[in-house]
């Protein structure tokens, strides 16, 4: 120390409550439940054994079988709901095996349904994506566009198929205009008046989706950017997330989370409804490959994550690492 400079004792404090694990234990301001994470699931027409993803170590392409036993896990484990996904045997233009009854996700919604529905709550994602040979998420123009409004017409269908084959809650996640209030309508006009719409409200057209693309063998050359979100925009996402809240969402959904955390805020900020956000492939894929690499903790990182995106304001989380967080959380 010099002599023209004393240090003084701090009067305050903060690092006395960080002294010991029940200190912080009784201090910690975010909790993160079994009940608030829900697991997305994939499940592929055709296959008798579970398919590893390569760009998602750690996730699988269910067989109708091995879904079952995955969600009978997530039931035990007392998660909130799983998110189910389908990946068809054939691709077309217009999407069709989506709407389809007895297309993979539709049967899907079905055995998961008999098997946890009255433990779990069942989601479903509402999008042609994993059905369309061009990879979109809608019907396209002969020019090749993504078309806004025919896309509509096929939300509705597929909502009510979606509803017919047994689903609590439809995840409309295309990102067309007015595809919250048109599934809304659908569904009431065919007495679905209980179905509930988990609005994919603030989706931006983000890189991290890289892997989700090989989890549901993808065909999509080019981007979304048409009509996912620029990363630029905040105030955007808010505005979006109010108009599916008119539109009659029962829970709205920012995603990506982690690039994004201070949309979740405004977003948690801004609605009076539940307020969920999807922790996507990238952000798996991420830690699950530094992990492997030695690089990171991988649980510490886990942990973190999902306590940040739960910081941030988020009421329910989508995340790949749900049935283990389950585990991880409770220790
Ligand atoms: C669209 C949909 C996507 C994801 C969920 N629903 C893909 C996309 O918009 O490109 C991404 C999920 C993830 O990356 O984990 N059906």
């Amino acid at each position: 120390m010099t002599d023209e400079f004393q240090v003084q004792a701090p009067l305050i404090r903060p690092r006395r409550l960080r002294r010991t694990p029940a200190l912080r234990r009784m201090v910690a301001e975010t909790h993160v439940l079994p009940s608030q994470l829900v697991l997305p699931v994939f499940v592929r027409e055709g296959i008798s054994e579970p398919q590893p993803i390569a760009t998602m170590p750690g996730v699988v392409q269910h067989s109708r079988d091995s879904l079952r036993a995955a969600v009978t896990e997530a039931a035990e484990l007392g998660l909130g709901g799983v998110m189910l996904f389908g990946i068809p045997e054939h691709k077309d233009a217009t999407g069709s095996g989506g709407i389809d009854p007895g297309g993979v996700l539709n049967l899907a919604i079905t055995d998961v349904v008999a098997e946890v529905g009255d433990q779990l709550t069942v989601m479903s994602d509402l999008c042609l994506d994993e059905f369309t040979d061009h990879g979109h998420c809608g019907v396209l123009t002969p020019d090749g566009e993504v078309d806004n409004d025919l896309t509509l017409a096929a939300y509705a269908e597929m909502a009510l198929a979606q509803a017919a084959a047994g689903v609590d809650m439809v995840g409309p996640s295309g990102m067309m205009d007015g595809q919250v209030a048109v599934v809304r309508q659908a569904l009431d006009a065919a007495s679905h008046t209980s179905v509930s719409i988990l609005a994919y409200s603030a989706k931006y057209a983000s890189a991290f989706f890289g892997p989700f693309r090989e989890a549901v063998d993808s065909s999509l050359t080019g981007d979304r950017k048409t009509y996912q979100q620029d990363p630029a925009n905040g105030l955007e996402g808010v505005r979006e997330v109010l108009l599916d809240v008119e539109e009659g969402a029962d829970i709205v959904m920012v995603k990506p989370a982690l690039a994004y955390l201070d949309v979740i805020r405004r977003v948690r900020d801004a609605v009076d409804i539940p307020v969920a956000a999807y922790n996507i492939s990238g952000e798996y894929a991420m830690v699950e490959a530094a992990a492997a690499n030695g690089w990171i903790d991988r649980e510490a990182a886990i942990v973190e994550t999902l306590t940040s995106i739960r910081r941030a304001g988020a009421d329910v989380i989508l995340t790949y690492w749900a049935s283990e967080a389950a585990r991880l959380f409770r220790r």
